[in-house]
């Protein structure tokens, strides 16, 4: 349950600014909230400067949030802020990532684990605005075709997917890589392979200063019969993930709550 405490929000905007999914707006200089996009990811509570928002009930508790600034420079209490600190990046500014930074990215990819040490992982990894702009159309057409597909099956899926197309098409709104100045397609043969590949490069990803957001919604597209052919994806792999990549401007003061993994 989100809430905002009205004595203590000075109405600044930075969290409808932070927030993706359009939940929160100004009224009359109050932050209005609507619950029905909302995805809890907390987002808005970690960019407050007046602490002024909560998430609480519902398996979360806030008393968990911690400000990380004061916490003493051991290994394990870095490693945890940087876990605890990670956000989705989904807003990037035109800052250029440098590319030391990319070649520490990929080099973390090659030393990411694989079963058996299979080692086969691949990555495309994009810098180029127009080759991106490319991608983009010619994955946004994947997505409305996906959408047109998935009418009679899934219809929640089918709205959500023709949604991302038509805001692309009508309002130029760039709902996968967010504007990202890279963009990194992760494929492998294999999703768990794939996925900790990812997860390595994000790592480095942090540690280099950058921010970046998974991007799933770019995997179904880009397995179709005609991006693997466009874009020469090996037989025996597939795209397991995409990586929006870049620098950003957003703060954030403090982790989110998260509600506690069972262990069974
Ligand atoms: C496997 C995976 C796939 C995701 N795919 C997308 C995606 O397609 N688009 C997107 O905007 N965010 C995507 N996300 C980001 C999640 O929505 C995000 O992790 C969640 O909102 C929690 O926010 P946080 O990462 O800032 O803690 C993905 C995250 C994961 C782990």
């Amino acid at each position: 349950m989100l809430t905002i405490d009205k004595e203590l929000c000075i109405h600044c905007g930075t969290c409808v600014e932070e927030c993706s999914f359009g939940c929160l707006k100004i009224e009359d200089e109050v932050v209005k909230y609507d619950d029905r996009r909302c995805i809890t990811c907390g987002h808005c509570l970690a960019v407050c400067p007046k602490d002024a928002i909560m998430i609480d009930g519902d398996g979360y508790d806030v008393e968990e949030v911690q400000e990380f600034q004061f916490i003493e420079s051991t290994p394990v209490a870095l490693v945890r802020r940087d876990i605890m600190m990670r956000r989705s990046v989904r807003s990037f500014n035109d800052e250029p990532v440098e590319d030391s930074k990319l070649d520490l990215i990929v080099e973390a990819a090659k030393y990411a684990p694989t079963a058996k040490n299979c080692q086969k992982n691949a990555l495309k990894v994009i810098t180029d605005p127009d080759e991106a702009d490319q991608l983009l159309v010619d994955l946004m057409e994947q997505i409305g075709e996906i959408g047109k597909e998935k009418m009679r099956d899934n219809p929640a899926i089918a709205a959500f997917f023709l949604e991302k197309y038509r805001e692309f098409n009508e309002e130029k709104v760039d709902g996968l890589f967010y504007g990202a100045p890279v963009i990194i397609l992760v494929f492998s043969h294999s999703d768990i392979d794939g996925a900790i590949c990812a997860a390595t490069m994000g790592q480095m990803i942090e540690a280099t200063d950058l921010g970046f957001c998974y991007v799933l919604l770019a995997a179904e597209p880009m397995n179709t019969p005609q991006m693997r052919q466009k874009y020469n994806v090996p037989d025996d792999m597939h795209c397991v993930i995409a990586m929006a990549v870049g620098h950003y401007d957003a703060e954030y003061f403090c982790s989110v709550p998260r509600k506690d993994v069972p262990l069974l």
